[in-house]
């Protein structure tokens, strides 16, 4: 025998040498959850460790992710108020919206991405305006963009539209260079699956749809060549950054758009992809730290510039990667 791929994995010095993925930290994205009121820290019960807190408690926590190293978080808001317009979403006063200013006043270099979508703000739970029992695309489209205008105006870097309308890349870049906001990316959740991964977020944000579900704009779970279509959409109308979510069932579908996309490619390691982890590690049946390193490299590996993670904190502390 001449060929021994096991001649390079003899030490560790050796194992490192030879290795091709190496996780960035800085492309680690914290998503947050942020409540109306004032002392609330309350744990998502699906989620362990990841709660939802008020402007005053979350300004607590990212100073501790901060020191960690948390470079960037992708912020999401749960308002008192729902109707059937999503006002909130876009009030200069909404939760999003001051949560935003209180955060990029006390950590200015901290990168805030905001998620621009509907759900959380309409009464039925949908991620946009109902109109005979489905939602209207167009007109959305228009609510999705003063929300993104309303978000950049209160401070956020960046806005990530996860509401899978057709033509919100073009809705959200017309509308913030309107408004002067020429120099704010825009990362588009491309290729979004209709998946009962989500579900422990909804219980986060209060956002599960009160009737029907998401199948008629979010991805069927069966489509990789449509997922590439998508992708393509949004890089024609100009994201900054596309993305694959949910990560773990889709690395193909990560894996080809990192082959297409001419801009960074990012991946949404989803609340159910965290929870089930949380649950095994929980049971005793997995270790728990290997797991999630493996997760990451796997991101990695198929082809994932950015990291979109409940477990960013915890990585950080543990020095996981
Ligand atoms: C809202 C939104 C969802 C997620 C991100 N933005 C839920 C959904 O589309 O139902 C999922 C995130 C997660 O599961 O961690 N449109
Ligand atoms: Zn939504």
């Amino acid at each position: 025998m001449i060929i021994r791929p096991r001649r390079l994995r003899r030490n560790e010095v050796i194992r490192n040498m030879v290795a091709e993925t190496a996780v960035n930290p800085d492309a680690l994205v914290y998503p947050m959850f942020v409540v109306e009121g004032t002392g609330v820290k309350e744990e998502i019960p699906s989620m362990p460790n990841q709660f939802r807190f008020s402007i005053d408690e979350i300004l607590k926590e990212l100073e501790s992710c901060v020191a960690l190293g948390i470079k960037s978080i992708l912020l999401f808001g749960i308002p008192n108020h729902k109707d059937e317009m999503a006002t909130s979403a876009y009030d200069k006063n909404g939760i999003v919206q001051r949560a935003v200013r209180a955060i990029k006043a006390k950590f200015p270099s901290l990168y805030v991405i905001t998620d621009v979508c509907l759900c959380e703000y309409m009464s039925h739970g949908h991620c946009g305006i109902i109109k005979d029992g489905d939602v209207d695309n167009d007109p959305t489209l228009e609510l999705l963009a003063k929300t993104a205008v309303s978000q950049v105006a209160a401070g956020a870097d960046m806005v990530a539209p996860s509401d899978m309308m057709d033509g919100h890349i073009t809705a959200l870049r017309e509308a913030l260079d309107n408004a002067g906001f020429t120099n704010t990316p825009i990362m588009g959740y491309s290729a979004k699956f209709a998946s009962a991964y989500y579900g422990p977020f909804r219980d986060a944000a209060d956002s599960a749809p009160h009737f029907g579900n998401r199948k008629s704009y979010q991805m069927d779970v069966r489509n990789g060549r449509e997922a590439l279509h998508e992708v393509e959409l949004d890089l024609e109308e100009c994201a900054d950054i596309v993305m694959v979510k949910p990560g773990l069932a889709f690395l193909d579908v990560l894996r080809q758009t990192a082959e297409i996309s001419n801009v960074p490619v990012a991946v949404y390691n989803v609340s159910g992809e965290y929870s089930m982890v949380k649950a095994a590690a929980k049971m005793g049946w997995i270790d728990e730290k290997s797991i999630i390193r493996e997760n990451m490299i796997a991101f990695k590996r198929a082809g994932a510039d950015i990291i979109i993670t409940y477990h960013a904190k915890e990585i950080l502390e543990n020095k996981i990667l």
